[in-house]
């Protein structure tokens, strides 16, 4: 699904230099919200005496699936198992790169079964490099992949001897960025590739010297403000050029028009109230 239809956007980072941004095919995991609800609080979206509307969420879930299918990408389904809420967030089951598989070890209880169960998703299917981290590790929730790097998130959830664990078992450079705004316990509320070697990120979701590394990696990142993060605008997934973003995120999308990217604006509201959106219903499989 490269978009060798659009006519190049000039670039305004690269002065008036045409940028064609192309799309690669992925390959997802994703889960039903069957069992979807907000009946604890382990971060601060989540108010279980508001309540949910789960046939909503399955709903706009649905809408996320159809989405991905239609830029031509694969969509692996595993089941959701009853009284684990938060399963819908396949983004925090495991880390998958060059066909290893990071597993999750959760910082709650209420969500620890999940590890295991995304863990013999990938056995039964056929991975058979999985690791099922010794320290706690929320997966893609705190892993961003790049060409070069993976950005790791701690401060939350995901702790640095984590980032450390999975650098040697991955085979790949790993960088520790700090997390301090509990709105964006995950790395995936503050920051998202925006292809192999460029993020967006909220940088009031970082520390200082986090925010300093981010700048230095990044001169040409999208910064986002606190419009947008706060309705999880930063929690999209892009294929290199389309990128499916929460449609709330309205400064975000203009940006990322301007700067030659397709937005593709999907409606999550419901999975917003347990602190989740698209990247979060998201697990890309990396072979
Ligand atoms: N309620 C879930 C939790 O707090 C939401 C997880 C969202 N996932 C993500 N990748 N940010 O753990």
């Amino acid at each position: 699904v490269s978009g060798g239809t659009a006519a190049p956007v000039p670039d305004p980072t690269t002065a008036s230099a045409p940028v064609e941004r192309v799309a690669t095919r992925r390959h997802y995991l994703m889960c039903r919200p069957e069992h979807f609800a907000v009946t604890y609080a382990i971060n601060p979206w989540m108010h279980p005496a508001l309540g949910v509307d789960r046939d909503r969420a399955i709903a706009q879930w649905e809408a996320l699936r159809a989405a991905y299918l239609s830029l031509g990408h694969q969509v692996s389904l595993i089941d959701p198992i009853e009284g684990l809420p938060d399963m819908v967030f396949a983004a925090n089951g495991a880390l998958v790169i060059g066909g290893r598989v990071f597993g999750s070890r959760f910082t709650h209880e209420q969500r620890s079964p999940e590890g295991p169960a995304y863990a013999a998703w990938f056995r039964a299917n056929g991975f058979a490099e999985v690791l099922e981290s010794a320290h706690t590790s929320e997966g893609e929730g705190d892993f961003l992949t790049l060409d070069d790097v993976v950005l790791a998130g701690t401060g939350f959830r995901t702790e640095v001897v984590a980032h450390r664990e999975a650098e040697e078992f991955l085979g790949r450079r790993i960088l520790s960025l700090h997390l301090v705004d509990p709105r964006f316990y995950h790395l995936d509320t503050a920051l998202f590739p925006l292809d192999g070697g460029n993020v967006a990120y909220y940088p009031g979701a970082f520390a200082p010297d986090s925010v300093r590394e981010l700048e230095r990696m990044f001169p040409d990142a999208i910064l986002a403000d606190e419009a947008d993060a706060v309705v999880l605008g930063l929690n999209a997934v892009s294929d290199g050029r389309n990128v499916v973003v929460n449609m709330e995120a309205t400064g975000l999308i203009r940006d990322l028009e301007m700067r030659g990217y397709a937005p593709v604006p999907v409606d999550l509201s419901e999975l917003r109230k347990s602190g989740g959106g698209p990247k979060c219903c998201t697990l890309e499989i990396r072979l």
